[in-house]
């Protein structure tokens, strides 16, 4: 997917790397902004439904953002977001989860599309196979870590070195972190926080998990590779 989506009017001096994610080092007051969805609210219907996609973007995502801007102003802190989350381990808790969780659901919105999901395609697939073998060995272990997840957090397939590795992170840490107990190079993530779920699966996040693989932008993941 270009990433061009996901840049606004308003920040088209600002720069992106192929996740999406805002590189611009600054220190300003509202450095980091919320970028739009590269779809529709209802875009992802049925599998999540337009009311958790609204309150998932415009509430919990605006608030990482807001709060990520009060931290790194309070804090005088300088660099891109993915220079500030490796470094987390610097800076106080605010930075730590508000840095992490405006570029995890950033990163997110990407890894989905309408008319999604299926097999893994190009880079992807081939990563994948070697790997774990097949799509459904694959399938199998990412649903099992976003299943043990104690609470709220995030699953992830990352690049380690030339594998592909499986793996969690509680809360908003994210697998760049200095200070995240999984690390790689995020490929592939999924938010089991329950506000990505409560609203249509209520307690069943093994429905949402189930439902979200056809959402699944393998373009992006080849990309991310
Ligand atoms: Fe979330």
């Amino acid at each position: 997917m270009s990433t061009a989506a996901l840049i606004t009017p308003s920040l088209i001096a600002k720069t992106f790397n192929s996740s999406g994610i805002e590189t611009v080092p600054t220190a300003v007051e509202n450095a980091f902004t919320l970028p739009a969805l590269p779809y529709s609210y209802d875009g992802l219907e049925p599998y999540i439904d337009k009311m958790t996609m609204e309150i998932h973007h415009t509430k919990h995502h605006q608030a990482y953002v807001t709060n990520l801007n009060k931290a790194v102003k309070e804090n005088n802190i300088l660099g891109s977001l993915e220079e500030i989350i490796k470094s987390a381990g610097k800076y106080p808790p605010a930075v730590r989860n508000n840095g992490g969780g405006h570029w995890n659901h950033t990163f997110f919105w990407t890894l989905m599309r309408p008319n999604g999901g299926g097999a893994p395609t190009g880079k992807a697939a081939d990563a994948i196979n070697k790997s774990f073998g097949d799509f459904e060995k694959f399938k199998t272990a990412f649903n099992d870590a976003a299943m043990k997840r104690f609470g709220s957090g995030w699953a992830w397939l990352v690049k380690q070195d030339n594998k592909l590795e499986i793996g969690s992170t509680p809360n908003q840490d994210n697998p760049l972190m200095d200070v995240s107990e999984f690390k790689g190079t995020p490929l592939l993530g999924i938010d089991v926080w329950e506000h990505a779920y409560y609203l249509k699966y209520q307690n069943k996040r093994a429905d949402y998990v189930n439902a979200w693989w056809n959402l699944i932008n393998w373009d992006q993941v080849s990309a991310n590779l």
